[in-house]
């Protein structure tokens, strides 16, 4: 997608650098991150300088690669990249992709990373397509999270639809849920939005349910991290709450992902990791003043300890539908009948 007027992915390897847009400092700050070797990039995907499902996807498929590329013991390697974030099952599947075609060549690692990021991108632009069927002219379209180019290599899985909409002329509007406590939907995805003159609105985490009781709601679309076999699905924190809201107000819920999140070896929800990220992240936020000066600030009571999983899951019974660059599935049965 655009910037200022120049095309960006999220992320790319260069030679053997792997670069990326430093989401950390995003809308603030629009920088490129260089990881030189796959330890940097298991950092940056620790510390979430590259998030997003699919794009950690990328960023482990190039780490796998990298560490291939330099020589180093593979096998330690795949383990510290599995080891960075648990949930994301993209993740999972570039890193074992990328480990199998090195175990042949360095060569072969680079491609199948390099594959990987292009199928990416590509499902991101399918899901897209598919999607804007579902986006009525006037639609008002509720988010949550980033899961927008930003969280791939580019196009992204939610609000793919939403630029497949607005780029045939339709008319839409986006509420954007901040997503506390790392802010996706308030920093990213109105970020992305406004680059791309989309309409949307940020609302406060917890207006969601109110918001589709004045019928202000047509349709949700979210994404997903991991999407097991019986198609309950794990997605940011506060998704489960908005299909909860959404189920109640008869509003239509989809999650868009591609076919590479499902994960079959998943039976249910049940067993999905939920990532437990730093109580900082709920009691400290980091945003700039009236002067555009950046603060770090105390938000919570001194003292007081706070929980911070980053991840619910949506069971499969809340989900009108999954779109994906396969098409769009009223549950993971219809797959079978696609793959
Ligand atoms: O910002 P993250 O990496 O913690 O969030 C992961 C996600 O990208 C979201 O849950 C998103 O909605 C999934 S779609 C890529």
């Amino acid at each position: 997608m655009k910037v200022n007027g120049k095309h960006f992915k999220t992320i790319w390897l260069d030679g053997t650098d792997v670069l990326m847009i430093d989401q950390n400092k995003l809308p603030f700050e629009f920088t490129i991150h260089t990881c030189a070797d796959y330890s940097s990039t298991c950092r940056a995907i620790i510390d979430m300088t590259v998030r997003g499902a699919g794009a950690i996807g990328a960023a482990a498929g190039f780490g796998m690669a990298q560490a291939f590329m330099a020589g180093e013991d593979p096998l330690m390697a795949r383990a510290q990249i599995l080891n960075t974030r648990p949930t994301a099952r993209d993740l999972f599947y570039a890193v074992e992709k990328v480990y199998a075609a090195g175990l042949k060549s360095p060569e072969l690692a680079k491609t199948a990373s390099q594959q990987i990021a292009w199928e990416n991108e590509e499902a991101g632009k399918t899901i897209g397509i598919y999607g804007n069927e579902l986006i009525k002219p006037g639609a008002r379209i509720l988010t949550h999270c980033n899961a927008g180019w930003l969280a791939f290599v580019d196009y992204g899985s939610a609000l793919a639809p939403i630029y497949a909409a607005a780029a045939s002329g339709k008319k839409i509007h986006v509420y954007a849920d901040e997503t506390r406590p790392r802010g996706q939907g308030a920093r990213l995805t109105a970020w992305e939005l406004a680059n791309e003159n989309i309409p949307h609105t940020i609302i406060p985490d917890n207006a969601g349910a109110l918001l589709m009781s004045k019928g202000m709601v047509d349709l949700v679309i979210v994404g997903a991290d991991r999407i097991a076999a019986n198609g309950d699905t794990a997605n940011k924190i506060g998704t489960f709450e908005k299909a909860i809201a959404a189920h109640y107000f008869n509003i239509p819920f989809y999650v868009a992902a591609p076919v590479s999140t499902i994960d079959m070896n998943t039976g249910s929800g049940k067993d999905i990791i939920i990532e437990e990220r730093s109580q900082d992240e709920v009691l400290w936020q980091t945003g700039t003043d009236r002067h555009g000066q950046l603060h770090t600030v105390n938000i919570a009571n001194p003292g007081s300890p706070a929980w911070n999983p980053a991840f619910d899951v949506t069971p499969e019974g809340l989900i009108t539908g999954i779109i994906t660059e396969k098409g769009i599935l009223k549950t993971i049965d219809n797959l079978k009948e696609l793959l």
